[in-house]
């Protein structure tokens, strides 16, 4: 199948949403990263997303609305406390799940019997649920398990030939995905740290718990936070204290550098997210720079830390789904600073 790059004039949204409503696959920009979208309310279209991206079929689906009052027609309750997060952070990067409603199909949530929705600050992503007329399911347009792509480019990359059409609108705003956040139990749960820092979401919720959910009896399971994701094909190590023995023979002029701050000298190739410390500006190239790094065939990626506040605690929760499985490089070995 060949990939129709569109752009985001009107006419390329008429375009989209027509693929949409036909049961097609577009992706689309949001304020966060690029989407895979198709019909909602459509289980064969929806199929056709998990086909495309590789995605197991128990891993969610976010659905993107253009509206409170659609996301409330999708969930079978709406408590107050969410009409007040939606009011408060809607159209932008907060995900909420409550229970579904009977409208939306058992493929979409995996079986689950909640649903996670989100109006995304875009003005291309809301004229084309728009001009689409139904909520659109949308993950992330990427391979499954690989990192997200904040640009068009990314999106061809990894499912050119896969999906019916790109809207080509640019690289995304804020780089980082969705804070998603569980209405269903008490305190308030965040699933994914994301685009809304916790600190505004406690200033809403007030007590919020962040530990991720024991699985048991009566947990609901939480199945999208796998320890191991977003991973780059180059092996990528966090500079974070750890038990690691530098291997000799990974000379730093081999290695690519993910600096947040940071000016390291001897490396193959250096991307520094935001020289003056900026946690915003970090997201918004996070994904970008890690892209860059590993198209460079490079022997490895080091990554330094960030502060873990504000969209700093979702950078670092990428990058340590992104080092899982690694070992850890411990920050005085003298291998970094020779
Ligand atoms: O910013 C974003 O959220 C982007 C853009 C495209 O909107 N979307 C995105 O989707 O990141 P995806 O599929 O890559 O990540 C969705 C996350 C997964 O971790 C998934 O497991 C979780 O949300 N999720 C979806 N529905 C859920 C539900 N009913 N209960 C718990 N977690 C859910
Ligand atoms: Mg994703």
């Amino acid at each position: 199948m060949d990939t129709r790059v569109l752009g985001c004039g009107p006419c390329d949204i008429d375009r989209a949403a027509g693929i949409i409503r036909a049961g097609g696959l577009v992706a689309f920009p949001t304020e966060t990263v690029y989407g895979l979208g198709a019909d909602a309310l459509s289980a064969e279209a929806v199929a056709r997303i998990f086909e495309a991206k590789g995605r197991p079929r128990f891993d969610p689906i976010i659905v993107h609305v253009a509206s409170h009052k659609e996301a409330a027609m999708l969930w079978a309750e709406v408590p107050q406390l969410a009409w007040e997060l939606m009011a408060r952070f809607w159209p932008g990067p907060l995900t909420l799940v409550l229970p579904k409603s009977e409208l939306v199909p058992g493929i979409v949530t995996a079986g689950l019997p909640t649903l996670a929705v989100r109006m995304p600050a875009h003005e291309v992503a809301l004229e084309l649920i728009r001009k689409s007329g139904c909520p659109i399911a949308a993950p992330s347009a990427n391979r499954f398990g690989r990192p997200s792509p904040t640009r068009p480019e990314h999106v061809l990359d990894s499912l050119g030939g896969r999906i019916e059409a790109v809207l080509a609108c640019g690289p995304t705003q804020v780089g980082i995905e969705s804070t998603v956040l569980s209405l269903v139990e008490w305190p308030p749960r965040v699933l994914r740290p994301g685009g809304t820092p916790l600190e505004a979401l406690r200033e809403v919720v007030g007590e919020l718990r962040v530990d991720p959910p024991r699985p048991g009896p009566g947990a609901l399971p939480s199945p999208g936070t796998f320890p191991r994701h977003y991973v780059p094909q180059t092996p990528l190590f966090l500079l974070e204290k750890g038990a690691f023995k530098a291997d000799e023979k990974l000379s730093r002029s081999r290695c690519g550098l993910l600096a947040f701050t940071g000016r390291w000298h001897g490396f193959a190739q250096v991307e520094q997210l935001s020289p003056s410390g900026d946690l915003r500006e970090a997201a918004a190239n996070f994904f970008a720079a890690l892209h860059r790094l590993d198209a460079a065939e490079l022997s490895a990626i080091v990554a330094e830390p960030v502060p873990e506040e504000g969209l700093g605690v979702a950078i670092m929760d990428r990058l340590r789904r992104a080092a899982a499985g690694r070992a850890r490089l411990d920050e005085d070995l003298v291998w970094i600073r020779r």
